[in-house]
C-alpha cells in the first residue's frame, strides 16, 4: 500500500560500520513494503571548479562536504509525499553528474548515510533514527578490505587517510549522534534479530 507521507528512517553509523547491508537487509525482510533508499553520498558538493590535484585535498569526512541545505529540502519534501529530483555524484571525479533520478515518496524511506543523524533540519522529518554502533577496529578493517579490494586504493593510502580525516572526523562528527538516535544497532556481527524487529516495526507502521 503507497501512503501519501512515508516513514522516513534515518540509518547512521562511522565509516564501514554497515549501513547499507543493514539498509539492504530491512528491505529484504520487508519484501512487501514500497521503500525507496536515500542516500547521503549522493549530495556530495561538486567539486567540478577545482582542478583535480585540489579535489583530492578535500575533506570528505567532514559533513560540510555535504550539501546539507538540498539534503534537507529534499528530505522534507518527500516527507510531505512530494517526489524529488536528486542528484548522481561521481566518486571517480569528485563532480555530480548531469543524470538525475526521480526518487518517490514510498511508504518508507531509508535515510543512509554517516551523516544521516546530524542535521537538526533532516532529523525532525525522521520517524525513526538508527545508529549502527561498530568499533572502530572492525570499522577500519572492513573499510581497508573494501576499499583495496573494490576500489583499487593501496593499503597505504588507505591507512593514511582514516588517520588523517576519517578518524578525527567521525569522533567529531559521526559518534555524538548515536545519542540522538531512536535505536543502537550493535553490528560486530550480523546481528539478524535486532533488523528482524526493526522490519517489523515498519511492517506494523505502514
Ligand atoms: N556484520 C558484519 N560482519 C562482517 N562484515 C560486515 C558486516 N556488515 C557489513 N559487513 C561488510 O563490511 C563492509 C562495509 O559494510 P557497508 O558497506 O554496509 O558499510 P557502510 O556503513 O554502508 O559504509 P560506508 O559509510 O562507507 O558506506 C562491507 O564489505 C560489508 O559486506
Ligand atoms: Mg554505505
Amino acid at each position: 500500500m503507497e501512503t501519501s507521507t512515508p516513514v522516513l528512517i534515518g540509518v547512521a553509523g562511522g565509516s564501514g560500520s554497515g549501513k547499507t547491508t543493514i539498509v539492504k537487509k530491512i528491505q529484504e525482510l520487508a519484501p512487501h513494503v514500497a521503500t525507496e533508499v536515500f542516500h547521503l553520498d549522493h549530495y556530495y558538493r561538486d567539486l567540478a571548479h577545482l582542478d583535480p590535484e585540489s579535489r583530492d585535498h578535500v575533506n570528505f569526512d567532514h559533513p560540510d562536504a555535504l550539501e546539507m541545505d538540498l539534503i534537507a529540502k529534499h528530505i522534507a519534501a518527500l516527507a510531505n509525499g512530494e517526489s524529488i529530483n536528486r542528484p548522481t555524484y561521481e566518486f571517480a571525479s569528485h563532480t555530480r553528474s548531469s543524470k538525475v533520478v526521480e526518487l518517490q515518496p514510498k511508504d518508507v524511506i531509508l535515510v543512509d548515510g554517516i551523516f544521516a543523524l546530524y542535521s537538526p533540519d533532516v532529523r525532525k522529518h525522521l520517524t525513526c533514527g538508527i545508529f549502527v554502533d561498530v568499533g572502530d577496529d572492525v570499522r577500519f578493517i572492513r573499510r581497508l578490505k573494501r576499499d583495496v579490494s573494490e576500489r583499487g586504493r593501496s593499503i597505504d593510502g588507505v591507512i593514511k587517510q582514516y588517520l588523517a580525516t576519517v578518524k578525527p572526523m567521525h569522533d567529531q562528527f559521526v559518534a555524538p549522534t548515536k545519542k540522538l538516535a531512536d535505536i543502537v544497532v550493535y553490528w560486530d556481527n550480523y546481528n539478524e534479530r535486532t533488523i528482524e524487529l526493526i522490519s517489523k516495526m515498519i511492517q506494523q507502521n505502514t
